[in-house]
């Protein structure tokens, strides 16, 4: 317990309560659909899931049906949220940056190899390119999703080819999104990538896996910090550091950003 560096306790301020809700938020409900999306298909009792004591709902459809709205109100409403919160406050650091693809594969290698991965931003190439990725399964669940909603509900009569092109498109981004996921959560069993875990949890990361992978964000928070000089006023979240060191581990590689 109390035999550590004291230098390694240290954390800063990766994300805010908001950013934290908006991630569970996605990841609870979207993992209900995935459940109770599977459960439409007539499995659950072929498979004896219904079997399993506490799962008898499994092969009920109508109450599937009624939990993957209730999850879908979650799902769109924390989307949408995302959307408007982070376009409003202009934040980026997510989207995608020109060389993102060719920066992924060396960082992919260095996983394997010897080669030194180069200084991050606050996220990885392939974390940017995995959130546009993400974005675009989202969106087309919610958009296919909401045609075989309105089908249900309004307009039982609905085109069958409208239809069955909703329900396909749903299908494949169904399995876009599960394969997705797996390869989220394989991202991050990766030793380098592990510190970020508590982070999703907490909202903190270690000061030191924060100088030494991602210096180039720490520096963009500590001159952002330093000439306004009131450090009080800043909402915590956007504040991950007390600036007042400026030595980044590293520091020889100052240019890795274009
Ligand atoms: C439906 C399930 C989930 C979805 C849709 C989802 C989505 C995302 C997205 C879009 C990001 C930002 C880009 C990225 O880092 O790849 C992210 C970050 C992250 N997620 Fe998830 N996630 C899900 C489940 C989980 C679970 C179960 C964990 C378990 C530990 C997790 C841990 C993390 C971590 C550690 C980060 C990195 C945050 C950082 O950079 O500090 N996610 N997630
Ligand atoms: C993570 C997101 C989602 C996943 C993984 C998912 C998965 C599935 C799966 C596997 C099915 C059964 C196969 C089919 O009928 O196409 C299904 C059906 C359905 N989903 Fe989703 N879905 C998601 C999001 C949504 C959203 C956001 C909505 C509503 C806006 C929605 C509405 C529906 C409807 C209405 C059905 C058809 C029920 C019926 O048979 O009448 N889904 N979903």
């Amino acid at each position: 317990m109390g035999d550590h560096n004291p230098q390694e306790k240290e954390t800063v301020v990766r994300h805010g309560i908001i950013e934290l809700a908006e991630h569970w938020i996605i990841a609870f409900s979207g993992i209900l659909l995935v459940l109770t999306g599977i459960f439409q298909l007539p499995v659950a009792k072929r498979y004896f899931i219904t079997d399993i004591p506490g799962m008898a709902w499994s092969g009920d459809f109508i109450f599937t049906l009624e939990l993957h709205y209730a999850a879908s109100i979650l799902f769109i409403a924390a989307a949408v949220f995302h959307i408007i919160y982070h376009g409003i406050l202009g934040d980026r650091e997510l989207i995608p940056r020109k060389g993102d693809v060719r920066e992924s594969i060396a960082v992919i290698k260095s996983f394997f190899g010897n080669s030194k991965e180069p200084p991050f931003h606050k996220y990885l190439p392939e974390q940017r390119l995995a959130y546009a990725g993400m974005a675009v399964i989202i969106a087309g669940l919610i958009i296919s999703g909401l045609v075989k909603v309105y089908k249900n509900i309004y307009s039982p009569g609905l085109s069958p080819a409208v239809l069955w092109w909703a329900t396909t498109a749903h299908n494949i981004f169904f399995v876009l999104f599960v394969l997705a996921i797996i390869a989220h959560i394989g991202a991050l069993i990766l030793k380098p990538n592990r510190p970020m875990i508590r982070g999703i949890f907490t909202g903190s990361v270690s000061r030191e896996y924060a100088r030494s992978r991602h210096p180039l964000w720490i520096r963009e928070t500590e001159q952002t910090s330093e000439p306004s000089g009131s450090e009080e006023a800043r909402p915590e979240s956007r504040d991950p550091v007390t600036a007042n060191e400026s030595s980044v581990q590293d520091g020889n590689e100052e240019n890795g950003e274009k």
